[in-house]
């Protein structure tokens, strides 16, 4: 038995404390969805950093690098955040350097944790099986937007709840309201994530198609994880 919390943004997290828990970074649009996906495409490693000058010293150093903000391509780089955009021939045995509005810095946010998965729709079962495996407390981190609660990352945790059995492991109200959440939106999934704002923001993009492939359930059968300096598989 392992207790499974839900942090519903980053604004949260000073209510937790991550020490000796495994912390799952949830970013449904579109980090987490685009990180498994380069990863299952064959890069060797996903470099994830906070700000751009960061990410700018990468590029001159010839690394892919992936910089998005406001759902957009920073200006001056090749790649965003969409996970169309790393396709095995562009990132196979490659490392690739991301950074992206609010999953990159979930992801810092959640250094004190003993272990960090990233965890999507594109990879639920895999993120499910391996909690249970460990059977060890959690966080369900969502990343949000801009430190306000978003539907998708809140309805995944629910469905990383659901699956993880909840009579055993719901430890918070939080972690009730996305079992609930995601129970109310399970088998339309795709109502779900057109009722959601950064839906409307990718839709006024012109990336719809992003995120009705970022609700795909179990295409992946990864969980990628932080082994201290980058995600891997
Ligand atoms: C984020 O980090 O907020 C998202 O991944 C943004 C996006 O890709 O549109």
């Amino acid at each position: 038995m392992f207790a499974l919390d839900v942090c519903l943004s980053p604004e949260q997290a000073h209510l937790f404390d991550f020490k000796n828990k495994t912390c799952v970074v949830i970013d449904v649009l579109r980090a987490s969805s685009t990180i498994s996906t380069i990863l299952n495409n064959g890069a060797k490693e996903v470099i994830p950093v906070s700000n751009i000058d960061e990410a700018k010293n990468y590029k001159e150093k010839g690394y892919i690098v992936g910089a998005e903000r406001g759902g957009k391509i920073v200006e001056g780089f090749d790649f965003g955040n969409s996970p169309f955009e790393y396709t095995s021939k562009i990132v196979e045995k490659k490392r690739v350097v991301l950074t992206t509005s609010n999953g990159t810095k979930a992801i810092h946010l959640a250094k004190d944790s003993s272990h960090i998965y990233i965890g999507s729709f594109l990879n639920l079962d895999a993120i499910i099986n391996r909690l249970i495996k460990d059977n060890k407390d959690c966080i369900l981190f969502c990343a949000g937007w801009q430190g306000h609660f978003s539907l998708e990352d809140s309805c995944l945790a629910g469905a990383i709840v659901f699956g993880c059995n909840t009579k055993q492991n719901t430890c918070s109200d939080a972690s009730s309201m996305t079992t609930t959440l995601y129970q109310s939106y399970r088998n339309d999934l795709d109502k779900m994530i057109q009722t959601s704002a950064h839906y409307r923001r990718l839709a006024s993009h012109g990336v719809k198609t992003d995120a009705f492939y970022c609700i795909k359930k179990n295409h992946f059968n990864n969980v990628p994880f932080w082994n201290g300096k980058s995600l891997q598989v």
